[in-house]
Formats: structure tokens, C-alpha cells, sequence
């Protein structure tokens, strides 16, 4: 027995006490064993009312992911079937990138509770402390290498749909594959790829979400852009939880990709706030101003320019212009 099992027990009657004769006899255990690992969890942060004669009750779980609680009963295909956890890397992107060289399976997943080196877009860094979400997904599709931008996008609506039914605020897309929230950003997407020249070897997915960190705590240059679940939403978000979501939505839009790739495209389109809008480019390949109208198969942004020309933008921060 170990105190995961009674936390399991603990977590599946979250309304009713649980006596400690009833978590001895069907954990064969002794009750001052379960009293030890009651204690176990307090020292870990779990916060358990004990009541004399009615017995435990989980009142409060430390924000920590559990890595046994988001693969367990999963029920997903391919994503999350191995999952590798830890508290603390350099880049839980470049970690699956050496995995994935050394091997590992489709759909594993490298999570941590903080990155010393997060990576983010256009050679950035990716501010990421405890109380966010960070993680990679190890992905072997077997699609021809110009399709690999879909991955970006199938990431973007899986990220987009699992913040929305974990804490049920309005997710939208920004182009290329930011998340917002009230037009704030709330996660990042990076991808990154190792191909041959017509097919796909692997991907790495990288998502990174500010969940309950103090918005105050974001870097300043960032500050007015950006925000936090916990800030939207006003209370903690359970990451475990919000994980699993991110899975699910995950491996519902890999098994969309490797059957119906157009179709991801379109569950970009219905997610997205860009297209339709006045906007900027700035970076990538210099700066560009006019309607955004479209994303092309490869994901590129189109956009309509004053003058009439239009032009397919591969890379680049967006600023959505007011009307
Ligand atoms: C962006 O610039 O918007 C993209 C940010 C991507 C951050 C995530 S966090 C998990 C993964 N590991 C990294 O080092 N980066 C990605």
C-alpha cells in the first residue's frame, strides 16, 4: 500500500468522510499505517480533515502536477500512453527531442513544473515558473514534411479546446498559434521538427500554458499582452486536470490529422480571431500590414495589402489592428 492508493480513495469521495477502519480494510492494511501516510500527504501538501468517528476528507491538493492521476484511466489512444515527468528541466522540448532521437514511442509526453530555459518563438525565451504548464509531445506522424506545419495547428485547437472546457473561459487563436483569453495571450506553441526531405522522421509539440502563476510575475515587456488561467478566471486551476484535457483534445486531433488532415485547417479556422481582421506582421520576413484573409495548406498566413497584392506569410508576431 502505498499513499498514492489512499489518495485515490481520498479523491474519489471528496464529499463523504472516509473512515480509517473502512481505508485499513480494503487497503489490508493496519489503521496506524493509514494514519502514516495520511501524515505523508499533509508533509507533500494535501490538506485532509480528520473528524473524530466520521474519519478522512480531502479538502485541498497542492498545485503540483500528478503524473500518476493524469495517466491514469486516460482513455487516449496514442498521446500520454508514456508520460515523463519532472520537477525541473532546462526545456521539457529539448528533453523529448533527445528522447525522441534515442527512440521513444509516438504520443510520449515530457512535462516539468518549471524550465530554467524555456524556449519560445523566433529564438525567444519562454518564461516558465512553477504554476504553469509545460509540455512536449513526441509525435511520429507518418505525413509528408510539407504537412508538418498542421501539427502547429492540431496543437493550437488542442490547446485552445482543452483550456476552454477546464475552466470554460473563451479560447480563441491567434495566427500562428498563440491562445488567447480576452484577447490576452495565455499559451504558445513550438514546434520542432526532424525530417527528411519528403517525409517526417519526428515532431516535438510544445505547449506552455500560464495557469496560476501571479500575472504580476510575467515579464514586464510582456505584462499588457499577456495573462493567466488563474487571473481569468479568478481561482486556482488544477494543471493535473487541465493535463489530461490537453491530452484528450490532443489525440482526438492527431487521429484527425493522420485521417483528414484538411479537416484541421478547418477546426483552425472555426477557433481562430485573425483571419477577417486588419493586422501587422512584424518579423519574419519583414513587415507587412493589410487584411488577414486566409491560411494556406501549408499554414501560412494570407494577407490582402492595401495596394490589392496579396502575400503568404510564413512566420511573424501579429498585431491585430482596431478598425
Ligand atoms: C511562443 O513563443 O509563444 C511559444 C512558447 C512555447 C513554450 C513551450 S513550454 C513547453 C515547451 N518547451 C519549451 O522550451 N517551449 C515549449
Amino acid at each position: 500500500m502505498t499513499k498514492d492508493d489512499i489518495l485515490r480513495m481520498l479523491r474519489a469521495s471528496t464529499t463523504d468522510h472516509l473512515s480509517g477502519a473502512d481505508l485499513a480494510a480494503r487497503l489490508g492494511v493496519s489503521r496506524a499505517a493509514v494514519w502514516k501516510q495520511i501524515k505523508a500527504l499533509e508533509r507533500d501538501g494535501f490538506r485532509i480533515e480528520a473528524v473524530p468517528s466520521k474519519g478522512y476528507r480531502l479538502t485541498a491538493s497542492p498545485d503540483r502536477i500528478a503524473p500518476a492521476d493524469v495517466t491514469d484511466r486516460l482513455g487516449t489512444r496514442v498521446i500520454g500512453r508514456a508520460l515523463v515527468y519532472r520537477t525541473e528541466v532546462v526545456s521539457t522540448n529539448t528533453l523529448a527531442m533527445e528522447l525522441a532521437q534515442a527512440g521513444a514511442a509516438d504520443g510520449t509526453v515530457v512535462t516539468a513544473e518549471k524550465q530554467s530555459g524555456g524556449k519560445g518563438r523566433l529564438g525567444r525565451t519562454w518564461f516558465s515558473p512553477e504554476g504553469g504548464l509545460a509540455a512536449s509531445v513526441i509525435l511520429r506522424p507518418a505525413i509528408p514534411t510539407h504537412q508538418a506545419p498542421l501539427v502547429t495547428l492540431m496543437g493550437a485547437v488542442a490547446a485552445a479546446g482543452a483550456i476552454s472546457r477546464s475552466t470554460g473561459l473563451p479560447a480563441g487563436i491567434k495566427w500562428p498559434n498563440d491562445i488567447l483569453v480576452r484577447g490576452r495571450k495565455v499559451c504558445g506553441l513550438l514546434t520542432e521538427l526532424s525530417a527528411e526531405p519528403d517525409r517526417v522522421r519526428h515532431i516535438v509539440l510544445g505547449i506552455g500554458i500560464n495557469v496560476n502563476m501571479d500575472r504580476t510575475a510575467l515579464p514586464a515587456e510582456y505584462r499588457e499582452r499577456t495573462t493567466t488561467l488563474s487571473a481569468e478566471k479568478g481561482g486556482t486551476v488544477d494543471r493535473t486536470g487541465l493535463l489530461r484535457e490537453l491530452l484528450r483534445e490532443l489525440d482526438r486531433g492527431y487521429r484527425m490529422l493522420l485521417k483528414d488532415p484538411a479537416a484541421v485547417r478547418t477546426a483552425w479556422k472555426d477557433l481562430n480571431v485573425t483571419l477577417g481582421e486588419r493586422v501587422a506582421v512584424r518579423g519574419g520576413s519583414g513587415d507587412v500590414e493589410g487584411l488577414a484573409r486566409d491560411i494556406d495548406a501549408e499554414g501560412r498566413l494570407v494577407i490582402r495589402l492595401d495596394s490589392g497584392g496579396i502575400v503568404q506569410v510564413a512566420a511573424g508576431d501579429v498585431t491585430i489592428l482596431k478598425r
